[in-house]
């Protein structure tokens, strides 16, 4: 599709398009944030697309915009309402750049009020809600039903169409569910099309990106697999890199993918921290046999357990495991001379770290110290979880450590309330594995996002062997979720919770009861600390 030039009255041409993006970068989308729960989704979508996009506050400079040169943006929904005074707008250069835009619930609210429309408060709608598609759109080409179930979460509505802009659907209380001015690509929708609710969303959200945007679907494992390898040569050069692996996906895929391109510069370490999970050496075992990494493995669990004595505030314990590990990585590269250190950081732990308040401070790029003696690769900066998994399979690891569950840095040790001891770590590891073990044995492991067992330093009675038992207890989690920031208990079934109970509370002496865990999140979050 050939694009228009924009009829923005001071439309200001494209930079001219930086070469330096690699290849599957190159066709590229820009989603600017106006807070909304779901601006995450969007970025997903159109990854999922096959084609690269950032998400960015709505606040990215003008220059910023014009130098990721984007192929087309889309506007966020958001919680707030533009009739406030004061209310977020897109940055100018958005209708200036002639490139498509689509506006999505806020998204569209500032993009028809910046352009001279009108909004009202007015008729809300939440929920599904069936719209009618009026126009003929090439935001609903390939859609061949005229009335569409939607996902609606709105209090204000575009009163009054900007100039040049026609309505292509509407709904009962809702008289523009999408409008567009064709001739400048500007489109927008009041509901949200990145959720799955919405029916037919995907389809939606595709017709924008890969048809409006005219964009290729180049973001594909084979190419950022390739392209990861040649970035990470031209940034290390022939200086050697310290990779901890943990056993988890993401620690695991950065390993076969510095394997693969630096070969002996690599050097991979396996701390045990005494916090870890049963048989976790078995994930190590498969990239030294299977990819042929060498791994060093360090037992430094004493020492952890030495410096967290006595602690039981959760952010203290972070702090302290944080601390730790960095000491040990910088002795361990001081021997084999590394200046590098390699981290499995995803997108998401950027785009987290850049917002809101902490809760917790999990992730890899805010635990590390402000002085640090090692320059920082972190190859999976740019990919959401389901994209390093897909690596993960194009990289040959097995399938069941590339869909493992994740397990949190700090590892046993925010599974533990409170203070941590080691008879306390021993009965937590039985009782994880032996869930974990029955998940599998029903087909069930694969069906929850994580699960597992949490030690409560409470004491309760129970009866053993007709005597009475004075003992711990141990509560099972499991949530289903798809990206962690929402999630929901997992509906087990009873028959199930009670086997794995009844063995929990059988083969663990210290342990007298069992409970399971049926918060979502939110306002619960998935670990316990
Ligand atoms: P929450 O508990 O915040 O967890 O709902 C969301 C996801 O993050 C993991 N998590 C962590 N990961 N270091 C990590 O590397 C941490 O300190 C940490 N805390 C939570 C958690 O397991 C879940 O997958």
């Amino acid at each position: 599709m050939k694009r228009a030039a924009s009829t923005a009255s001071q439309a200001i041409p494209l930079t001219a398009i930086p070469t330096d993006f690699s290849n599957a970068q190159s066709q590229r989308i820009l989603i600017l944030d106006f807070h909304s729960q779901y601006s995450q989704l969007i970025a997903r979508r159109v990854r999922e697309m096959g084609v690269y996009c950032e998400l960015h506050p709505f606040t990215l400079s003008e220059q910023k915009i014009r130098n990721f040169a984007p192929q087309g943006i889309i506007l966020s929904g958001g919680p707030q309402s533009i009739t406030e005074q004061n209310a977020l707008a897109a940055p100018d250069i958005v209708f200036a750049l002639g490139c498509p835009v689509l506006g999505i619930c806020y998204g569209m609210h500032a993009m028809a009020h910046q352009l001279g429309g009108a909004i009202q408060s007015s008729h809300a709608e939440f929920g599904h809600t069936p719209i009618t598609i009026d126009t003929e759109s090439l935001l609903f080409k390939s859609i061949n039903t005229e009335s569409l179930n939607v996902w609606m979460s709105h209090h204000d509505q575009v009163a009054t169409l900007p100039a040049g802009f026609k309505r292509s659907a509407y709904s009962k209380r809702c008289a523009h569910a999408a409008i567009e001015d064709p001739s400048r690509h500007y489109y927008a929708i009041q509901f949200h099309a990145e959720v799955t609710n919405t029916q037919q969303g995907t389809q939606i959200l595709e017709n924008f990106v890969r048809h409006i945007c005219n964009t290729q679907p180049l973001w594909q494992p084979k190419n950022i697999i390739d392209e990861t390898i040649a970035s990470i040569h031209k940034q290390v050069g022939t200086e050697h890199v310290l990779h901890a692996v943990s056993g988890g996906v993401d620690s695991s895929v950065v390993a076969a993918l510095l394997h693969r391109a630096l070969g002996k510069q690599l050097h991979c370490v396996f701390v045990d921290t005494g916090l870890l999970r049963f048989d976790e050496q078995k994930a190590i075992d498969i990239l030294q046999n299977k990819l042929g990494v060498q791994v060093t493995c360090i037992d430094a669990s004493d020492r952890f357990l030495k410096a967290l004595k006595s602690i039981t505030d959760p952010e203290q314990k972070r702090k302290i495991i944080g601390y730790e590990f960095i000491s040990i990585f910088e002795e361990h590269a001081r021997k084999i001379d590394a200046q590098w250190l390699a981290q499995g950081t995803i997108y998401p732990d950027i785009i987290e770290s850049s917002q809101n308040a902490t809760i917790k401070s999990h992730h890899n790029v805010g635990g590390l110290p402000e002085k640090m003696h090692l320059k920082l690769l972190e190859p999976l900066k740019s990919l959401f979880k389901d994209e390093v998994r897909k690596l993960g399979m194009e990289l040959v690891l097995p399938k069941n450590l590339v869909y493992r569950h994740p397990f949190p840095g700090p590892g046993l040790a925010v599974r533990m309330l409170g203070e941590i001891k080691k008879e306390y770590l021993d009965a937590l590891r039985k009782a994880d594995a032996i869930f974990i073990e029955e998940l599998h044995a029903h087909q069930l492991y694969d069906k929850v996002g994580q699960a597992f067992a949490v030690f409560l330093p409470v004491k309760s009675v129970g009866v053993k062997g007709d005597a009475r038992h004075y003992g711990n207890v141990i509560a099972l989690r499991a949530v289903t979720t798809t990206d962690f920031m929402t999630a929901n208990w997992a509906d087990l079934s009873h028959d199930f919770l009670t086997r794995v109970a009844n063995r929990i509370v059988n083969e663990i002496s210290s342990i007298s009861r069992v409970t399971y865990d049926i918060s979502s999140k939110p306002p619960a979050t998935i670990e316990w600390e």
